[in-house]
């Protein structure tokens, strides 16, 4: 019945699956362009209506004076940093351990701006205001993450982010904030994206996580900053000709799917919730405190794709298409609420978690 298929193979043929919100195929940019004037102008090189319009929004949003786009989020921070540690005269910075620009932008950070990096905290945790104030080298940024999403996501009390905010004031260190999931985590704090924001120097946000747009992401902080990230834009060969593909979707799907957040949030609730009543199975955070979490199952891989399988076979929901080795035991894998989960039917769920319970004992 299912030992033909590959595990990948049998989340694809799922009807229904837990996370994100939809496939990522042509769809989604075809989705936008249904709404636009085929008469309206392009941005050029960084210029126009289009992407000014975008930026003031954006800028208005997060509370900061000024915003520029960006075709990514690597790009827009790492020249984030580099303006910081020019303002200071200081190369370097502090980030946690598992911070996008440590694990996944392979040395950019360090090979294109020579800036020398401090890891602050423990990999399994938060940076907490201790760590800040141990801090024994002089840094030009202390860039936070919120979420972190390496370990699941989870997030300081506000408070913490109160208390670092002014110390770095206080000790002329800039804060940075990498809100790739900015907009994810409002409704956990109960407060504004500008409320947040105001705690820091410079902000980015993205377009293609919850918000699900092609690409694209937004750094804001104060005009002198932005004008500067803005030539910094150019020589990174950032400033494509015409950007306004990234920069319609990030629209069009910013007004889709913004007001959805707290509802997302709540999903993700509800569903680490089901994950942590079957055996073996533990999600990071327990409770979620966005629209993601990571569910660590300990059991033998081929035993857990074999279950896997025949849940996806039987009920037609997919939970994951992959499993990553945590420890010699443990599996987990990633999941980021959006708008599928609601398109499950109620039963088909319950049937899941029945099913899984069974098979996971
Ligand atoms: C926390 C975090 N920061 C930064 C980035 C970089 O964004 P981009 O893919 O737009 O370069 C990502 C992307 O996954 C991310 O998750």
């Amino acid at each position: 019945m299912t030992e033909s298929i590959s595990f990948v193979e049998s989340f694809k043929q799922t009807q229904y699956q837990v996370a994100g919100n939809g496939k990522r195929n042509m769809q989604v940019l075809k989705e936008v362009f249904e709404q636009v004037d085929g008469q309206q102008e392009s941005d050029i090189y960084g210029n126009g209506q289009i992407i000014e319009s975008f930026q003031e929004k954006m800028a208005t949003y997060l509370g900061k004076e000024s915003a520029v786009f960006f075709p990514s989020g690597t790009m827009a921070q790492q020249i984030a940093l580099r303006i910081w540690c020019d303002e200071k005269g200081v190369k370097k910075v502090a980030y946690h351990p598992l911070s996008h620009l440590e694990i996944h932008e392979e040395d950019g950070l360090k090979e294109l701006h020579h800036i020398d990096t401090v890891l602050l905290g423990d990999e399994a945790g938060l940076i907490g205001l201790e760590d800040v104030l141990n801090l024994d080298q002089e840094i030009a940024c202390l860039l936070l993450e919120l979420p972190q999403r390496e370990i699941g996501g989870q997030l300081p009390d506000y408070k913490t982010i109160v208390e670092i905010s002014e110390y770095c004031k206080a000790n002329g260190i800039r804060l940075h904030l990498d809100g790739a999931r900015l907009f994810e985590i409002l409704p956990h704090y109960q407060k504004s994206a500008a409320e947040i924001c105001g705690l820091f120097d410079s902000v980015y946000i993205s377009f293609y996580k919850g918000i699900g747009g092609l690409a694209g992401a937004i750094l804001a902080g104060d005009k002198e900053f932005t004008q500067q990230s803005k030539v910094w834009k150019r020589r990174h060969g950032g400033d494509l000709i015409s950007l306004y593909p990234y920069i319609l979707s990030s629209n069009y799907y910013f007004e889709k799917r913004i007001s959805k957040m707290e509802l997302y949030y709540e999903n993700a609730i509800e569903l680490a919730m089901l994950f942590n009543s079957c055996p073996s199975i533990q999600t990071k955070p327990t409770v979620p405190v966005s629209n993601m979490f990571h569910v660590h199952i300990s059991q033998p891989k081929e035993q857990l794709e074999a279950v896997l399988k025949e849940v996806y076979y039987k009920t037609g929901v997919g939970l994951t298409s992959y499993l990553k080795e945590t420890n010699q035991s443990t599996y987990s894998f990633e999941v980021s609420i959006g708008d599928q989960y609601n398109s499950i039917p109620k039963d088909k769920l319950d049937e899941v978690f029945q099913l899984l319970k069974v098979k996971l004992k």
